[in-house]
């Protein structure tokens, strides 16, 4: 079994439900994977469920006024985010007819939508074949493939995208990338990772060399 047949495999097990996970509706993808960023999905879940009721498509959030917007936001933070989502949903307005882009070079264009943002927008919609990186995959992969270069230096950035960009399944990516996340969120956790019971026991660097804990690397400053 491939890299990404297992990890399709442990999700369809033990992956979480989560309310984004059924929909293929840019939009709401969009709208959780921003609440999402720098918050728990325990935290965001409740703004997830608050935005998509009050404003349940494009158009609607387009056509709010940006205080009632930013009320809505309140709690959790970096409110640059919730104006940039503001104007990024006029744009899709006045350029995408109102119709939220789904392809990854459209979805990048928009304000507040980086690397990230715009590979989980594509690959879970259409399933375009765009790896995401996120804290959690940067540290799924430092450790099963033993990678010490810094997750925030420009070489490891370049050496972690093309290795998650290698791994990641033809058929599926869209499933890939919410598995492996997830593999990140719940199994290879950060401080307490549960290696004992872990599909990679075998093959992961980290494990088998004792340097779990000494990875992902990340420089200062
Ligand atoms: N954190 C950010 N995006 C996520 C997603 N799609 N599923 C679970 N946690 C996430």
């Amino acid at each position: 079994m491939s890299f990404s047949e297992k990890i399709i495999s442990w999700y369809t097990k033990s992956g979480r439900i989560l309310p984004w996970r059924t929909t293929k509706d840019p939009y709401i993808i969009w709208l959780s994977e921003i609440i999402l960023q720098q918050t728990r999905v325990e935290q965001g879940l409740p703004y997830f469920h608050s935005f998509v009721t009050k404003y349940p498509n494009v158009q609607k959030f387009a056509d709010a006024e940006e205080g009632d917007i930013l009320r809505l936001w309140q709690g959790l933070g970096y409110y640059s985010r919730a104006r940039n989502m503001h104007r990024a949903a006029k744009r899709v307005i006045a350029e995408f007819q109102g119709n939220f882009p789904t392809r990854y070079a459209d979805v990048i264009q928009l304000p507040g939508i980086g690397d990230y943002t715009a590979a989980a927008i594509s690959s879970f919609s259409i399933n375009e074949k765009q790896a995401v990186l996120d804290g959690n995959v940067f540290r799924v992969l430092a450790r099963c493939f033993g990678i010490d270069l810094p997750i925030n230096s420009g070489e490891g950035k370049k050496v972690f995208k093309n290795l998650a960009q290698e791994l990641i399944s033809d058929s599926v990516p869209g499933l890939h990338n919410q598995a492996i996340m997830d593999f990140g969120a719940i199994q290879c956790k950060p401080k307490m990772p549960l290696c004992e019971t872990c599909i990679f026991r075998l093959e992961c660097v980290a494990f088998n060399e004792n340097r779990v804990f000494e990875l992902p690397v990340k420089t200062k400053g």
